[in-house]
């Protein structure tokens, strides 16, 4: 999709459909001002009559207005004045924006985000709205070809501002770009999106953006290295592992990396600790971590942005066979620890742990993983946050500003001590699974024991990466958050 800005009053622009966001008890924004003074005032008396909707998310389209170029005028309800913030805007964007598509306009021009609230700054909002409209317009069409009648996701968006306000938008294009590819990712078939799959993606972007380089580590190379925790989980799968490794080298050489770690269970089947059948073909979804940094990935290639990055997606399948590691099997891992598989389903922390050792090699000032790691997290926290476990309160605090700056929230839980002797076995250094209680720090407190040394944090995004119980599919989560972390983090370096 295209942005664009037109520094037009909006009863000139022309196009299929104006969009403006509406209060209630608020002012009239300046743009809803400007199309009700145009329309011999429709806007103020429909509110009036209560036939334009203020709720959040109410949208009401108006056809044949006096004194517009435009054919069609979209009134985004975006609630109570008073109770108006980023999450409640954002949600009012996006309902502006799934109408734009489901009544397959091609193009479009947005004022929401001249809608003032309470300490919000109007860049932020110009951001939020393209961000918004943008993923709404999100279709998957891989496997599906579109029905004539299918809803049609907008071409062009045009926004009103001036030439100052263009950074913000190259900036959103640069966040809408690899949030997208982290969606599409995840959405994909787990017959098509397996490890080599991903391994090539990451080719192909390596091809594509300056700066950047591809070190693809294959089975024979991991088992050199130690990597039998990461192996053993690709052990029952006719899929080899791949460990895919991209750098992007924007910042001075002797700056340290910031390294993303993802989790790419290309699909989880539990192995012979298999899953119930009901829910499986979620599991499709258990790349969804390596998705997300994919993305961020692309979208600080894409912004060339001065740091440098590297991104290391851990890729295997999870599978039930007759060579397939078993419940009981003891594995030593590429830190030389040892862990006592007791579950063969809580295989995201054993190929993780291997990719957190390889890490260390690049000296890194931060490593952050990513990965839907347990069902614990949906339990804690539900779809709205993303789990954050660090051992480092400044990275811990960078993270989570920086979710809240974009709308892709993460909430902090701890990583006390008292949680790590759930982890105990005589048989081993650890066991893989901690028992009932605390899932998603247990399965935190297993990760840190090999990240003694780093600045790390972990991020359980079981909850918030796809839309569960809906068609509505992955959410490209925490992509954002990710993107607008490595910006913050280009401002001070
Ligand atoms: N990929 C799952 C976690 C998951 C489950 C995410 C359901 C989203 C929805 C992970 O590999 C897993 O199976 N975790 C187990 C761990 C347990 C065996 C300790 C879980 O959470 O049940
Ligand atoms: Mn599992
Ligand atoms: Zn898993």
């Amino acid at each position: 999709m295209k942005f664009s800005l037109v520094n037009e009053s909006p009863r000139l622009v022309q196009t299929e459909c104006l969009v403006i966001g509406v209060t209630a008890g608020g002012d009239l924004s300046a743009s809803a001002q400007d199309i009700d003074a145009a329309s011999g005032g429709k806007i103020s008396s429909l509110l009036e009559t209560g036939d334009i909707e203020t709720g959040l998310g109410k949208t009401t389209l108006l056809h044949g207005l006096n004194g517009l170029a435009a054919s069609r005028v979209l009134v985004v309800g975006c609630g109570k004045q008073e109770k108006l913030n980023p999450s409640r805007f954002d949600r009012a964007c996006q309902a502006g924006g799934t109408v734009l598509r489901d009544r397959a306009f091609t193009r479009c021009h947005v004022s929401l985000h001249d809608l003032e609230f309470e300490d919000s700054d109007p860049r932020w909002r110009l951001r939020q709205a393209a961000l918004a409209v943008h993923r709404a317009n999100y279709l998957y069409t891989v496997t599906k070809a579109p029905k004539d009648e299918a809803p049609v996701p907008l071409k062009a968006a045009s926004f009103s501002g001036d030439e100052s306000q263009e950074a913000i938008l190259v900036e959103a294009e640069g966040f809408a770009l690899g949030f997208a590819k982290a969606r599409l990712l995840g959405d994909l078939p787990p017959n098509i999106c397996n490890p080599a799959y991903l391994a090539q993606e990451a080719s192909s972007i390596a091809n594509q953006y300056d700066k950047v380089e591809l070190d693809l580590l294959e089975e024979e190379h991991m088992a050199e290295l130690g990597m039998d925790a990461l192996l053993g989980v690709s052990r029952g799968s006719s899929n080899a592992a791949k460990l895919i490794v991209l750098k992007y080298s924007g910042g001075p050489t002797d700056q340290q990396p910031i390294v993303l770690v993802g989790k790419g269970v290309t699909f989880d089947s539990g192995g012979l600790s298999l899953k119930p059948s009901e829910n499986m073909m979620q599991m499709k979804y258990d790349m969804c971590g390596a998705a997300s940094v994919l993305g961020a990935f692309v979208s600080c290639a894409k912004l060339q942005l001065p740091i440098n990055l590297i991104c290391i997606v851990a890729a295997v399948e999870n599978m039930p066979d007759a060579d397939a590691y078993r419940p009981g099997d003891v594995l030593t891992s590429m830190s030389g620890k040892t862990i006592e598989v007791l579950n063969t389903d809580a295989e995201g922390r054993m190929v993780l742990c291997d990719a957190l050792t390889y890490s260390e090699k690049f000296n890194p000032r931060a490593v952050i993983d990513v990965a839907t790691l347990t069902g614990a997290a949906v339990v804690a926290l539900g779809h709205h946050a993303s789990g954050l476990i660090s051992n480092d309160d400044e990275l811990a605090e960078d993270l989570i500003a920086a979710g809240d700056a974009i709308v892709d929230r993460a909430w902090r839980m701890p990583l006390w001590d008292e949680y790590q002797s759930q982890l105990d076995t005589p048989f081993a250094d650890m066991k893989n699974i901690g028992g009932m209680s605390a899932g998603m720090l247990t399965a935190a407190c297993f990760l840190s024991r090999f990240m003694e040394d780093q600045n790390w944090a972990h991020m359980d995004i079981a909850g918030s990466a796809w839309k569960w119980g809906c068609d509505d599919g992955a959410t490209g989560r925490p992509c954002g958050l990710l993107t607008q972390y490595l910006i913050d983090q280009s401002a001070n370096s």
